[in-house]
């Protein structure tokens, strides 16, 4: 039952749940974390449900990063949507402070939410034709996928800058307000052969992310020993341990199942 969608995009101002569902895949777009009940014709039990969309509802998992293994068409990329509608939600609904003069400021119409859905292996393949491209051939080089490592990074240096003025849509997306960092939705972990190339490319991803206090939300069939053993420990370890003030959960359905 995978989800290979693989449109990925920032989230936009225009309206919060519009902005919610066009990042994510039309079989997707029904997802709401405030009206999410469980679905009583999945494997995953009614109650263990409940839990998972309670945690989302209730904010506990704000800022979190998370992985969510277990068997197919056990609701996991429903969670992550869930959660992604929440963070659009807290975006647009929320105002902050400017650290630079005080001020409560609102996003704009025109704003970038930091907010991206991505399926990892496909924006590994894209990486890769963007960064092995062989300068001197016939085809122009392709483009690097919408969101990478290096746009993630001026998110923070134009943050830096403090300039918060107006920004017309075709610009770079306007400064990253700190209280507002960057949201990853990873999906579908266990989709492509993990080379050594491949892990490190969404390292950088990912480093470039959380270098940003971002959070992760990744979706695997992977069991935790699968994780492990196909994955560098690097990779695992970033993904589910917590360090520092980073949080970081592992919500394995494989054993919630059991
Ligand atoms: N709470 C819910 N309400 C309504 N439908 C749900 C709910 N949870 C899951 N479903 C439906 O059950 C199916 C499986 O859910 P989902 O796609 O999230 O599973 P998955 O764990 O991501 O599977 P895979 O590992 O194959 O990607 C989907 O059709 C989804 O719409
Ligand atoms: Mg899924």
């Amino acid at each position: 039952m995978g989800d290979t969608y693989s449109f990925y995009e920032a989230a936009e101002g225009y309206s919060y749940m519009g902005a919610a569902v066009k990042i994510l895949p039309p079989t997707y777009r029904w997802v709401d974390y405030r009206t999410l009940k469980p679905y009583p014709d999945i494997i995953t039990p009614v109650a263990l449900q409940q839990g998972l969309i309670s945690e989302v509802r209730n904010g506990e998992l704000d800022g979190h990063s998370i992985l969510y293994c277990g068997p197919s068409g056990t609701g996991k990329t429903v969670l992550a949507s869930a959660i992604l509608t929440r963070m659009v939600h807290l975006y647009s609904s929320g105002g902050y402070v400017d650290k630079y003069d005080g001020n409560l400021r609102h996003f704009g119409g025109d704003y970038q939410y930091p907010i991206y859905r991505v399926n990892a292996d496909h924006w590994i393949d894209e990486f890769e034709s963007w960064k092995l491209y062989q300068f001197g051939s016939d085809t122009p080089r392709p483009p690097q996928p919408g969101i990478n490592p290096q746009s993630v990074c001026q998110l923070l240096q134009t943050a830096k800058k403090g300039d918060w003025g107006y920004h017309p849509p075709s610009m770079l997306p306007p400064p990253l307000p700190p209280e507002y960092p960057p949201v990853l939705i990873l999906e579908e972990l266990d989709k492509f052969s993990p080379s050594d190339f491949k892990c490190r490319a969404l390292e950088g991803l990912m480093n470039a992310v959380f270098e940003q206090r971002g959070m992760i939300v990744s979706t695997s069939n992977y069991t935790k020993d699968q994780l492990t053993k196909r994955f560098p420990d690097w990779f695992y370890r970033r993904l589910v341990e917590s360090s520092g003030d980073h949080k970081r959960r592992l919500r394995d359905l494989y054993s919630m199942l059991s």
